[in-house]
C-alpha cells in the first residue's frame, strides 16, 4: 500500500521537475530552429486566425500558399467582410471544408458590427466568434496577445503525453484535460505564444508519429516515454468509427463547349458546392452496369450517340465517409437530345472555374478535365 503511494508520489515529483526544465530547453531550442513562416513574422490577429484556419485543413506546405493569396486579397478584417461568399469560397477551392470558410466570413462580418471592426482581443470574446473554438481562441489569444492559454492540437498532444507517458486515450474528456492542464502548466510567462508554437514544431518535426526522432529532441532526456521506450505506444486512440463508403459515379458532360453541373442542397456533404451530374449507388457499378442504371437513362437513354471515356477514379477520403468515385467524360454531339436541361445548368466549361466546387471535383478537373 505505501509503495503504492510512494510510486504515485515519485511521478508526480518527476513531472513537477520536467516542467521546468521543459519550458527552458523548448524555448532555446525554438529560438534557434523555429519554422519561417509567412504568419511567424506577425502579432496581428486577423492574420494569425487565417492561417490558424487554414492549418486545421492542410499541411504547412499547402497552406502556406493559400495563406498568402488570401490574406493578398483580404489584407484585413473588413475587406474580408465586405467580401461575396462566392470570392471568398473560390479563394478556399481546393482546401474543402468549405464551412470553415464560410466560418471567417461570417466571423469578419460579425467582428465588424460587434466589435467595431477591430479584431477582439480577449480570449472569451475571441471564442465567441463563429468557427473559433477552444483551440484556436488558444492559439490566436497567445500568439498574437501573449496570454496564458495552451493551444493543444494533435502534435502538442503527442508531445504532451510522450513526454508525461499519459496513458489515458486522447479522444477522452478526462485525457484532454490531462494533456490541456499539463500544457497549461509549463506555459512561460510573457512568451505563451513561442512556448505554443515551440510545442507544435517539436510535434512536427521532431516528435512525429512514426519512429520520432529523439537523438535530435531538445527534451529527450527528460521524456517519461523515451526512457521507458514507449514512444510508439503513446498517445493512446480509441478504436475509430467504421468510416460509411459511398460510391459516385459523375458524369462530366461535354456538349458544343458546354457542360452541366447542379448545386448540392440538403443535409449532406458539401452543401451548396456545385457538381456534375452524379449517380449514387450503395456498391461499385463498372460501366456496363452504369449503362442499364435507370437514373442514367432518364438523363441520356434517348440520347442517340455518345462517346464515354472513363473512368477516371479516385477515392476521396473524408472524416466519417470514404467516397469512391468514378468520373465519366460523356461527349454528345452537337444538337444531340437528352434530358439533362430538367435537373441541371447549362454552363460553358470555361465557366466552371466560377463556381465553388469540393475538392473531389477539383482533383479530378485538375488532372482530367480538358484532355
Ligand atoms: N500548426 C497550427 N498553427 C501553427 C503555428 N502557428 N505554427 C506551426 N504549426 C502550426
Amino acid at each position: 500500500m505505501y509503495f503504492f503511494f510512494f510510486c504515485i508520489f515519485a511521478q508526480s515529483k518527476r513531472r513537477e521537475m520536467v516542467q521546468h526544465q521543459v519550458t527552458r530547453q523548448l524555448l532555446n531550442w525554438y529560438d534557434e530552429n523555429k519554422r519561417d513562416l509567412p504568419w511567424r513574422g506577425t502579432t496581428d490577429p486577423y492574420m494569425i486566425w487565417v492561417s490558424e484556419i487554414i492549418l486545421q485543413q492542410t499541411r504547412v506546405a499547402q497552406g502556406w500558399d493559400y495563406f498568402v493569396r488570401f490574406t493578398r486579397r483580404f489584407p484585413n478584417v473588413e475587406t474580408l467582410a465586405n467580401a461575396s461568399e462566392e470570392e471568398v469560397l473560390r479563394l478556399w477551392q481546393g482546401l474543402g471544408y468549405y464551412s470553415r470558410a464560410r466560418n471567417l466570413h461570417a466571423a469578419a462580418k460579425d467582428i465588424m458590427s460587434r466589435f467595431n471592426g477591430q479584431f477582439p482581443t480577449c480570449y472569451p470574446d475571441i471564442l465567441s466568434l463563429k468557427g473559433i473554438g477552444e483551440y484556436t481562441a488558444a492559439a490566436i489569444s497567445s500568439i498574437a496577445f501573449n496570454e496564458p492559454h495552451a493551444a493543444v492540437d494533435g502534435n502538442v498532444l503527442r508531445v504532451i503525453t510522450r513526454l508525461f507517458e499519459i496513458e489515458e486515450p486522447v479522444q477522452s474528456t478526462q485525457g484532454k484535460r490531462i494533456v490541456k492542464e499539463l500544457a497549461k502548466s509549463l506555459l512561460p510567462k510573457g512568451r505563451s505564444g513561442a512556448f505554443n508554437q515551440a510545442l507544435m514544431d517539436l510535434g512536427s518535426l521532431l516528435c512525429v508519429p512514426r519512429q520520432p526522432k529523439c537523438d535530435d529532441c531538445p527534451l529527450t532526456d527528460i521524456c517519461m516515454a523515451r526512457a521507458s521506450r514507449r514512444t510508439d505506444e503513446l498517445p493512446v486512440r480509441l478504436k475509430k468509427r467504421k468510416a460509411r463508403k459511398r460510391y459516385f459515379t459523375y458524369l462530366h458532360i461535354r456538349q458544343d463547349g458546354y457542360t452541366y453541373i447542379q448545386q448540392r442542397t440538403g443535409n449532406d456533404i458539401w452543401r451548396n458546392l456545385y457538381e456534375f451530374p452524379l449517380i449514387e449507388t450503395n456498391k461499385p457499378i463498372e460501366l456496363e452496369a452504369l449503362l442499364q442504371n435507370d437514373e442514367y437513362n432518364q438523363l441520356l437513354g434517348e440520347t442517340a450517340s455518345h462517346a464515354i471515356d472513363g473512368p477516371f477514379m479516385y477515392k476521396h477520403l473524408l472524416t466519417h465517409q470514404h467516397i469512391h468515385a468514378n468520373f465519366y467524360r460523356v461527349t454528345l454531339e452537337k444538337g444531340a437530345v437528352h434530358a439533362l436541361q430538367n435537373q441541371y445548368v447549362q454552363i460553358a466549361e470555361e465557366e466552371m472555374k466560377r463556381y465553388p466546387i469540393s475538392r473531389l471535383m477539383h482533383k479530378y478537373m485538375e488532372t482530367n478535365s480538358y484532355k
